[in-house]
């Protein structure tokens, strides 16, 4: 049952990307998370906050920005982890206008590995998962190393 199942689910893939012309593509992204306007530090269970920061190639932020990572989190734990649902929207050459869709728990102070559920562009059908390690986080200054695994596929015709 389960096999038969899953093989359905390949055919269905198979026949998907034949039909689009399409080839299903596995990509790394790294680049820096820039938190742009560090808030002051008060940890609420509850709290809901919007953001919209700046992607940069590197860790210094006056490297070349290529996107925003835009979004909402909520502190829904009461150990101080975070609920976070946002867009990476990239700006750069290559993936210009394409977004990955990212939702997961955000604990404090370590690894945060969190699953990319969505994608659009280039990034359509993605899935995979993101790593964001704080290199920065201080009163003033928040910045993350961020490594993605996508599978995605990539369409011929545009
Ligand atoms: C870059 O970071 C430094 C050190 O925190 C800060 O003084 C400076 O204003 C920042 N520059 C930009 C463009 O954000
Ligand atoms: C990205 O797309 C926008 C809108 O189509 C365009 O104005 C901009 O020049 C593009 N940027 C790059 C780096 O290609
Ligand atoms: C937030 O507060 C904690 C404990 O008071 C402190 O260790 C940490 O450095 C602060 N973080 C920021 C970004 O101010």
């Amino acid at each position: 049952m389960a096999s038969s199942l899953s093989e359905t689910v390949l055919l269905s893939l198979l026949l998907f990307l034949t039909l689009h012309q399409a080839c299903a593509e596995m990509t790394h992204l790294h680049f820096y998370f820039h938190v742009d306007h560090v808030e002051s530090n008060s940890t609420d269970y509850g709290a809901i906050s919007v953001l919209d920061e700046s992607l940069r190639e590197g860790q210094d932020n006056s490297s070349t920005l290529i996107g925003r990572g835009q979004g909402l989190q909520a502190e829904v734990g009461k150990d101080g982890s975070f609920l976070t649902m946002f867009n990476l929207l990239f700006i750069d050459e290559k993936y210009n206008g394409s977004t990955l869709a990212i939702y997961g728990r955000a604990p404090l102070g370590t690894t945060i590995e969190r699953p990319v559920i969505g994608g659009t562009g280039k990034f359509r059908m993605a899935k995979g998962y993101s790593l964001a390690t704080p290199l920065v986080f201080t009163a003033t200054q928040i910045v993350y190393e961020y490594n993605v695994y996508v599978w995605h596929i990539e369409m011929k015709d545009d």
